[in-house]
């Protein structure tokens, strides 16, 4: 496999076991493949299912057929079927994820936020620190606030610490979840920078992007959901 993501056959309907067991079906049979230094943006009206899928790659919602197979390690793990524990060594490694909000921890600092996927790689302290202060002056959170816990921060602050966070540890796959949707003009052209840089040393990315320049700025290719 040269891809770095390949989907074969995915399906998903959610269950609503606390509602009479409503079915909602999202997607059925769905294909996707994702090579080094693409960057493929997941489009399609609301509902059609495009968060579903991502945190299906992520291993964060099980689907209920066909596989999943990510490259880690100089081998092949199937996302839908790997056990717990492979999951998150697959994330710790190759797979990082921008969701649309941080949930933020409590008491821990913004530097720590977005220092700890360094940390978690071996990353000498020093350094996994000096990295998440370049990225969090990037992407312009005042150094005041970088001691500080994120849960008091505004929305679009929240927002850039979980995008430093998601790119601190250069994961060979980066999936986007609406990383730009509360940012303003300058923030979203850090972000669409840092995006071509992943894209130019070989990252391959998955995301949703609502607007319509970011989407034209990063994308090689749509990648349509019909819902
Ligand atoms: N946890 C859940 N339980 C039950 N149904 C869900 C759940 N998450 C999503 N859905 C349903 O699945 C469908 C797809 O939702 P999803 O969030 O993937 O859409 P989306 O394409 O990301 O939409 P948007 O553009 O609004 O973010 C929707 O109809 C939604 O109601
Ligand atoms: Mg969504």
């Amino acid at each position: 496999m040269t891809d770095m993501i390949r989907v074969d056959a995915l399906s998903k309907t959610y269950v609503l076991h606390t509602q009479g067991g409503v079915e909602i079906p999202v997607f059925a049979g769905a294909e996707l493949s994702v090579a080094a230094g693409e960057c493929v943006t997941l489009h399609g009206p609301s509902g059609a299912g495009k968060s579903t899928l991502l945190r299906c790659l992520y291993g964060n919602c099980k689907p209920d057929a066909g596989s999943i197979r990510v490259r880690h390690d100089g081998g092949e793990v199937d996302i839908a079927t790997a056990a717990p524990r492979l999951v998150l060594e697959v994330r710790r490694r190759t797979l990082g994820y921008v969701s649309q909000f941080l949930r933020a921890i409590p008491r821990v600092p913004a530097l720590d936020v977005v220092a700890e996927p360094l940390r978690a790689l071996g990353v000498a302290e020093e350094a996994a620190r000096t990295r998440a202060g370049e990225l969090l002056a990037r992407l312009r959170i005042p150094e005041r606030l970088w001691h500080l816990a994120p849960a008091t921060f505004s929305g679009g602050e929240q927002q850039r610490v979980n995008i430093a966070r998601g790119f601190a540890a250069g994961h060979p796959i980066l999936l986007l979840d609406e990383p730009t949707a509360s940012l303003d003009a300058r923030n979203r052209a850090v972000v669409i920078d840092l995006i071509g840089e992943a894209k130019a040393t070989g990252t391959a990315l998955v995301g949703v992007f609502h607007d319509d320049e970011v989407r034209e700025a990063v994308s090689t290719r749509i990648h349509t959901l019909q819902g």
